[in-house]
């Protein structure tokens, strides 16, 4: 990777260097250790899924990725700018501007209806009310749940839930999605349905994508797979091959500008 330092928190990168990289990840908690020098690249757009047993550390990974943990070793960079060396409140503006998360379960607000829970992550990123919901209202079309807008979570089946939050993690058109299990909790079919919508929404706005699961059908949506064992990436950054990745199912012009 050539670099061009500029300033000590902004690295200059060439057109062909990752999105988001990890280098020499360490992250322990005590005795254990979840990450022991992990090195990893998203590239731009790309769809990476993380596979490997429970415990070997990939939601670790995810979070440290993410700037929601801070790596006790090793170098997070998205775009030139090194995420693990910025504050707190930093990194949380980073995550609601810049990232969007869709995990197994949980994650939409239970009170709130499926449009204020798309809305309420674009007001969080600085758009006023009407635009936030205009914008919720567009999402939830593109995803397929415009009837769900005035339900609460508990009134949608998992399905519709992981669309909605798929909307919510995509409203503020982050860099980088994040997703851990989000096929967790859903039975097989309505997973492969829900991992169509979150590749080709995410493609489709630019986005890069990193998706952890137990699931190699899930993982075969992605671009490329890598395997964690015992904190450590094992298995070769292999390809997965282009017919293997399923045609446009949402296609770019259906999402909102
Ligand atoms: N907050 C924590 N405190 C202490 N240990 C933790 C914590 N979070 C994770 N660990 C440990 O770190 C290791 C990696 O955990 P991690 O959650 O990253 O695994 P995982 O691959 O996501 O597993 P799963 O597939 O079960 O979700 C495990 O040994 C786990 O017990
Ligand atoms: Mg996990």
């Amino acid at each position: 990777m050539s670099q061009t330092v500029t300033h000590p928190l902004v690295v200059t990168t060439s057109r062909h260097d990752p999105r988001l990289s990890g280098r020499g990840l360490v992250k322990r908690y005590g005795s254990t250790t979840a990450l022991a020098g992990v090195d990893i690249d998203l590239g731009e757009e790309e769809a990476l899924a993380i596979m490997g047993p429970s415990g070997s550390g990939k939601s670790t990974l995810l979070h440290v990725l993410a700037g929601v943990l801070v790596p006790d070793e090793g170098a997070v960079t998205l775009r030139g700018r090194r995420v693990e060396r910025l504050s707190e409140r930093e990194r949380s503006l980073l995550r609601r501007g810049r990232y969007g998360f869709v995990f197994q379960h949980g994650q939409l607000l239970s009170e709130l209806t499926a449009l204020e829970n798309v809305a309420i992550a674009s007001m969080l990123d600085g758009e006023p009310r009407a635009q936030a919901q205009e914008l919720a209202v567009q999402w939830l079309a593109a995803l397929g749940v415009a009837d769900e807008r005035d339900r609460r979570p508990g009134e949608m089946s998992g399905g519709q839930a992981q669309r909605v939050a798929v909307a919510r993690a995509l409203v503020t058109r982050p860099d980088v999605v994040f997703a851990d299990e989000p096929t967790g909790s859903l039975d097989q079919a309505t997973g492969q349905d829900v991992m169509r919508v979150l590749t080709e929404s995410t493609r489709a706005v630019g986005a890069s994508l990193v998706v952890v699961t137990h699931d190699a059908s899930v993982a075969d949506w992605c671009d490329r797979r890598v395997d964690v064992r015992d904190g450590l990436v094992v298995a070769p950054q292999h390809a997965v091959p282009a017919d293997a990745v399923p045609a446009d199912a949402v296609p770019a012009d259906a999402v909102p500008a």
